[in-house]
């Protein structure tokens, strides 16, 4: 096992800081789209952006090597004439200082999704303007940061993102558009290579990369119906990033299918060119669940998403008319109180899979579970079910390790618990506990101390199979 792997855990800035309204930070979606629907919010979140010196001496104490931690855009650039908050930049010195004084390597993400307000109120990442904004907001962090960070991810999960948010509607701006979906998703592509040749022109140091929420594909069946279902649903869910980012390739065949029926003219000859000489370094990948697929047996497009946890069970749907249905009641799954199905496989599979067609190297970017736990009445909760899905996804790695893969590193999700985009508090991902309603107590869990041990002995402690 390679010696410099970087075990690790992940958070997001929205998710974990909380100090909203503090050190100048101005508004993202995410605070106006909760505040004015009434929703909870990451107003505090875990405090990290209070607690960060305890944290990041946890991860210490814990064994790591690397913290995945994103950047605050409306902390870092005030308003659309791109004045800079000096608080809000110290305040990421201080982060990566503080990871650099414990020997902890830094791994940042430039956006995790918090775009400010400001930005949104003039289209968002529907219009192309955008574009020039996070060139900027990106230039700004390269220079502050550029010689304390080797590791840059551009985007956190576009698909993801762009998709609840202007698709599915359950993340802001929370519409149903396709048209302003397929803009979305072109726009972050484009703005992701723009900065790849900033990066290159300004000569930075070490790496950048895009991460993205990698859903390996299978089939019911072997039919050739299923096959072009699962070709289908492979570019939805993976080819449009990681074909865009490493290959400088947006998948012709669904760009023709798109053509049929939507207004592409967009996307100008000189985007293609920017998109094609401006590739990624590595791939992150985050990996929750394989997306198994069946042919598309008809009706309207449903895309539902359980954000409620046990109260809906069951619920998630996804059809893409006219290509392709997700299956969400396999008799053999296992799935999560949100409907999340438990198959580490499905990560051996995909990691095989993305390293034989992009020969890049491949960091997991987030792999995790959540549960409901009583992290206020326990005094360290035993979390026996996440340490058994952690030993069986890393073991699945280190499989695809022994069998050429070259996978460099390794975070959970999440360093702590936090704040789950609409799914509240209650979803915990946490190797560390946090008491929300007792100053934010950062309580430990089994998980932590048994991650602990992997981490030393470099992963020797993973019972293989
Ligand atoms: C990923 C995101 O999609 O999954 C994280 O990068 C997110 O921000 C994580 O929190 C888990 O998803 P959820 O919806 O359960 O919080």
């Amino acid at each position: 096992m390679n010696k410099n792997f970087l075990w690790g855990t992940a958070t997001a800035s929205y998710q974990c800081e909380g100090g909203w309204n503090e050190g100048g930070r101005v508004p993202s979606l995410w605070d106006v789209y909760l505040h004015e629907n009434n929703l909870e919010n990451g107003n505090d979140a875990s405090d990290h952006y209070h607690k960060y010196k305890e944290d990041i001496r946890l991860m210490k104490e814990g064994g790591h090597k690397a913290y995945r931690f994103s950047i605050a855009w409306p902390r870092i650039i005030k308003n659309d004439q791109g004045e800079v908050n000096p608080e809000g930049v110290q305040f990421y010195h201080n982060i990566i200082d503080e990871c650099l004084k414990n020997g902890i390597e830094p791994f940042v993400t430039l956006f995790h999704w918090d775009l400010p307000q400001y930005l949104e109120e003039k289209g968002g990442w529907a219009e192309r303007e955008i574009c020039d904004a996070y060139v900027e907001y990106a230039k700004v962090c390269f220079e502050e940061y550029g010689d304390k960070v080797t590791y840059w991810s551009t985007f956190n999960e576009p698909r993801y993102y762009v998709f609840s948010g202007y698709k599915i509607g359950n993340y802001p701006p929370g519409i149903d558009d396709t048209q302003k979906t397929i803009q979305a998703s072109f726009y972050m592509m484009l703005a992701n290579a723009l900065t790849v040749k900033l990066f290159r022109e300004m000569k930075m140091k070490g790496q950048i990369g895009i991460v993205h929420s990698y859903a390996p594909i299978f089939g019911v069946d072997d039919s050739l119906e299923t096959k072009i279902a699962m070709r289908k649903a492979d570019n939805y869910f993976n080819n449009w990033i990681l074909d865009t980012a490493i290959k400088g390739e947006i998948p012709i065949d669904m760009l023709g299918m798109l053509n049929e029926k939507y207004d592409l003219s967009f996307m100008k000859e000189a985007d293609f060119e920017a998109i094609k000489h401006n590739t990624v370094d590595f791939a992150g990948l985050n990996y929750y669940a394989r997306a198994l697929i069946k042919p598309y047996t008809g009706g309207e497009s449903i895309l539902r998403i359980n954000n409620k946890g046990s109260e809906a069970k069951g619920s998630s749907k996804v059809v893409v008319k006219g290509w392709f249905e997700q299956v969400f009641d396999n008799p053999d799954s296992t799935y999560t109180e949100w409907d999340t199905e438990i198959y580490p496989q499905g990560l051996y599979h995909g990691i095989m899979r993305a390293y034989e067609k992009y020969k890049v190297p491949i960091f997991i970017t987030e792999n995790g579970v959540a549960f409901y736990e009583d992290v206020p009445n326990e005094k360290s909760v035993d979390d026996q079910g996440r340490i058994h899905f952690l030993n069986a996804h890393i073991n699945a790695i280190l499989n695809a390790i022994d069998d050429g893969a070259e996978v460099l590193g390794y975070f959970i999700w999440s360093t702590m618990d936090l704040y789950s985009w609409k799914n509240g508090h209650e979803k915990r991902y946490g190797l560390v506990g946090v008491d929300f309603e007792n100053n934010f107590e950062r309580k430990p869990k089994s998980s932590y101390y048994w991650y602990k041990k992997v981490c030393e002995s470099n992963g020797a402690t993973i019972e293989r199979s």
